[in-house]
């Protein structure tokens, strides 16, 4: 697809640079071109949970995606590593769900059975051994589930790292306060920014929950993702008080290894507002807190919001528009951070031209554009 002119990817968060870094390592010559700050917006704000299971995603191709990509996770990130010289702190040693009463439990006991049956290593915990392993919780936990294999990884220094990566391997990520696409009736021609027009073999639209609004784009290749908030706070926890991803009803916690316990997250339409509120955070800490009242003397450090890209049917847009030389990289929803190495994988080779069989379930086709802009983006 790319035969004249740099790939250019528009859009500089975890998504763009991970596929901006799997194809220079190809050889292929890349720009990154965003409006904001590199490694900014969603992929700052992530937890980066690697959950597929934890997060019961459902649909067949987004579940075997994921699976790929949590696989292959170890090795993108010592390629990343390799180039980067930065550490993304990756942790895969599981996550833990904890359930405080009956039905809790008996949920948690179908889900390990769902995933016992699709071969995914997890364990009921009983409440002894939840306990010796995550002590913090509250006395009142009645039993857990451990599944094997997830975890997370620190977004915001795998955000650095990518930079770096990208950096090292001679890849261009430029901010620019205009981007604008300019096509012509069959292909896309590259991307008027501020310093010039950038002529491009292909270009891959890569703007998160922006995708849909970006300048350029005719409307049949515009996807119809739609911001999902997300507010988060941060705790100062001893280090290791925490030692897993756990979830709480109404809540998940991730421990960093610098001593802050992140609390996330809301869950909401909200249009382009970030805003931290305080009905946001009183649902953050109230699910916390009611589930582990040892957090309470913790000073709060820090909160924030980012906003997931969602789509109608839940499931991203990923791979050729209509437009030739026009792919897309969007609507990861609740797992951008997860999917990235398969993301990245599987965006190069469209733009090599190979084969894309893998991203059928995820191309714009399944849903049309312009009709869907209308309707509810899905986020349960
Ligand atoms: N992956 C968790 C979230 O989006 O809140």
């Amino acid at each position: 697809m790319s035969r004249t002119g740099d790939v250019v990817i528009v859009g500089a968060g975890v998504i763009g640079l991970a596929i901006a870094f799997e194809l220079i390592e190809r050889g292929a010559s890349v720009r990154v071109i965003d409006r904001g700050e590199p490694a900014g917006a969603a992929s700052w704000a992530a937890a980066g949970m690697l959950a597929p299971y934890t997060e019961r995603v459902r649909h067949a191709a987004l579940v075997r995606f994921c699976a790929a990509s949590l696989q292959e996770y170890p090795g993108f990130i010592a390629r990343v590593a390799a180039a980067s010289g930065v550490d993304a702190h990756l942790r895969l040693d599981g996550v833990v769900h904890a359930a405080f009463d009956g039905a809790e439990l008996e949920s948690l006991l179908r889900h390990a059975q769902t995933l016992a049956a699709e071969r995914v290593d997890c364990e009921i915990l009983e409440r002894s051994s939840l306990l010796a392993s995550e002590p913090w919780l509250g006395a009142f936990v009645v039993g857990g589930l451990r599944i094997a294999g997830e975890g997370c990884i620190d977004n915001r220094r795998l955000g650095r790292a990518l930079l770096a990566a990208c950096a090292a391997r001679g890849a261009r990520v430029e901010r620019s306060s205009i981007v604008r696409l300019e096509c012509d009736r069959r292909r896309a021609l590259g991307v008027h920014t501020e310093r010039g027009f950038v002529a491009a073999g292909a270009i891959v639209n890569a703007c998160g929950a922006w995708a849909g609004r970006v300048d350029g784009v005719p409307a049949h290749c515009a996807p119809p993702v739609a911001p999902i908030k997300g507010q988060m706070i941060a705790l100062a926890a001893p280090i290791g008080l925490v030692r897993r991803p756990t979830w709480v009803p109404g809540a998940y916690l991730v421990p960093r290894d610098d001593g802050r316990l992140l609390i996330g997250a809301t869950v909401e339409s909200a249009g382009f507002d970030e805003r931290i509120t305080a009905a946001g955070v009183h649902e953050l800490l109230h699910a916390a807190l009611a589930a582990a009242p040892a957090l309470r003397d913790f000073a709060i450090t820090e909160s924030w919001a980012g906003l997931r890209p969602g789509t109608p049917d839940g499931l991203p847009f990923l791979g050729r528009t209509p437009l030739e030389g026009l792919l897309l990289a969007t609507g990861h929803y609740r797992n951008g951070i997860l999917m990235a190495p398969a993301t990245a994988r599987s965006i190069a080779d469209a733009v090599e031209g190979r084969d894309t069989g893998a991203l059928e379930a995820f191309t714009l086709a399944r849903i049309g554009t312009e009709e869907a802009f209308g309707r509810r983006i899905t986020h349960a």
